[in-house]
């Protein structure tokens, strides 16, 4: 039986249509793992906040970022996706992608959810680490929860044109301009180059503090609602280009809303989790939620720049179990599978494919009666009803299981798989071709 309403952080929220939140994803809330002393996740943000402290001072020599890490994850929609101009329709809303507690309230999708409040609050400088939520495949490096850290700098004009010869001539806005790919109408190309300049600039430093000099890393145009122009940074990875962070020039309706229109701002969203796999060479993003000494030992470093690379805990071999299924006619999708296993199979669960799907053909041939030999009255009533479970589709998916920390047995395995396969039929409204 399922309660009327969803029970999180000592606040209550009534179930309606939207709620999708599972108790497994539920139960991952509160973890806080970016919070926790020695994680290699709370290590990254360490050395983050720390580069930005040091690189980043006032003239007394105070650091002009502050650092907020413990915000509720908790957001209204409204703060997850129309306070960044996110329009209503927008694929990013997706049920299928995001966890909601009901129409009103979701978990976080992003950190960018609290660019506006702590803009409105006064901050001009800040970054902000937390846990966000996004319903995914499930594989290596994908997993329903991951951390982020939002940086967003503010300039007013005295601040972008000081240095500038002649800076006092210049102005942030123009009355009369146009949207191009390089700017927003309201900001001059001027403004904008050293903004861009500037963000582009302190992620290089960043990611140079993180990873040293030789990393080559590039920038890719890109495309966000609530930033033109809008950048993806990726670096080079044992020979692919991997994408670390998102950012660009916030978009000025958004300062507007929060109370700063007089000034220009850049913003960025990088993953921690990407960048602590490729720093420590973790191969495997579910190893972040071990609670193995075995593994968290490796990461009591006695200072945080002290260099670390993983130890494999020796991978444990897997074991593979099909599951297929006809669909329900609607209302089914494969996110909803994908969070069934995870619930029922937590971190037992590697990887969810789907092999295979196939519409059952319509096909109109009447068997012969086995009993008079011919196409009888009896034998295509038979045929019609079986046609009536026709142009049903099935989906088969493999399931690997496999444990970081021991070999797992096959029966323990059978149980789990078993256990997934009654949820599927009750909860999913498929039916079994177990
Ligand atoms: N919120 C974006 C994401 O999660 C990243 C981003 C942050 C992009 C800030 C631009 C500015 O993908």
């Amino acid at each position: 039986i399922t309660p009327e309403s969803v029970e999180i952080l000592g606040r209550s929220y009534p179930r309606d249509d939207m709620t999708n939140v599972t108790a497994k994803i539920l139960s991952l809330v509160g973890r806080d793992l970016h919070n926790q002393k020695h994680h290699p996740l709370w290590i990254i943000k360490e050395r983050i906040k720390e580069h930005f402290y040091r690189s980043y001072t006032s003239r007394t020599g105070t650091p002009i970022f502050s650092v907020y890490d413990n915000i509720s994850q908790v957001v209204t929609v409204e703060q997850n996706f129309d306070s960044l101009l996110i329009p209503k329709d927008h694929p990013s809303r997706k049920k299928g992608d995001n966890y909601y507690l009901n129409q009103t309230h979701m978990l976080r999708a992003h950190t960018s959810a609290h660019q506006r409040e702590l803009v409105r609050s006064g901050l001009d400088c800040f970054l902000l680490a937390g846990d966000v939520y996004r319903r995914d495949e499930i594989d290596a490096s994908h997993y329903p929860v991951f951390h982020q850290m939002e940086g967003v700098r503010l300039f007013t004009n005295h601040e972008l044109f000081a240095r500038v010869e002649n800076g006092e001539d210049l102005s942030l806005f123009e009355n009369s301009g146009r949207r191009t790919a390089q700017k927003q109408e309201i900001h001059t190309m001027e403004a904008v180059k050293l903004v861009e300049f500037n963000l582009k600039h302190t992620l290089t430093q960043l990611i140079r503090h993180l990873f040293g000099e030789e990393l080559e890393i590039r920038w890719v145009e890109c495309y966000f609602p609530f930033t033109h122009p809008s950048f993806e940074m990726e670096v080079r990875f044992q020979g692919d280009w991997l994408e670390v962070l998102g950012c660009g020039v916030m978009e000025q309706e958004l300062l507007h809303s929060a109370g700063a229109e007089n000034k220009v701002g850049w913003a960025f969203g990088l993953g921690l989790e990407r960048l602590a796999m490729v720093l420590f060479g973790i191969p495997d993003i579910r190893l972040f939620w071990s609670k193995d000494e075995r593994f968290l030992k490796q990461f009591h470093l006695t200072n945080i720049n002290d260099s670390v690379t993983f130890q494999a805990l020796g991978k444990y071999p897997p074991l593979f179990n099909d599951i297929s299924f006809w669909l329900p006619a609607e209302g089914y999708t494969e996110t909803d599978f994908y969070d069934l296993v995870r619930s029922i199979g937590g971190d037992l669960v590697e990887k969810v494919e789907l092999q295979d799907q196939f519409t059952h053909p319509n096909v109109w041939t009447v068997p012969q009666c086995g009993d008079c030999m011919v196409r009888c009255l009896p034998s295509l009533l038979l045929a019609v009803k079986a046609i009536g479970r026709t142009n049903k589709v099935s989906h088969c998916y493999r399931i690997v299981y496999r444990h970081m920390e021991r070999t797992l047995s096959q029966e323990e395995v059978r149980l789990i798989h078993q256990a997934i396969e009654q949820a599927a039929e009750q909860k999913l409204g498929v039916q079994g071709r177990f």
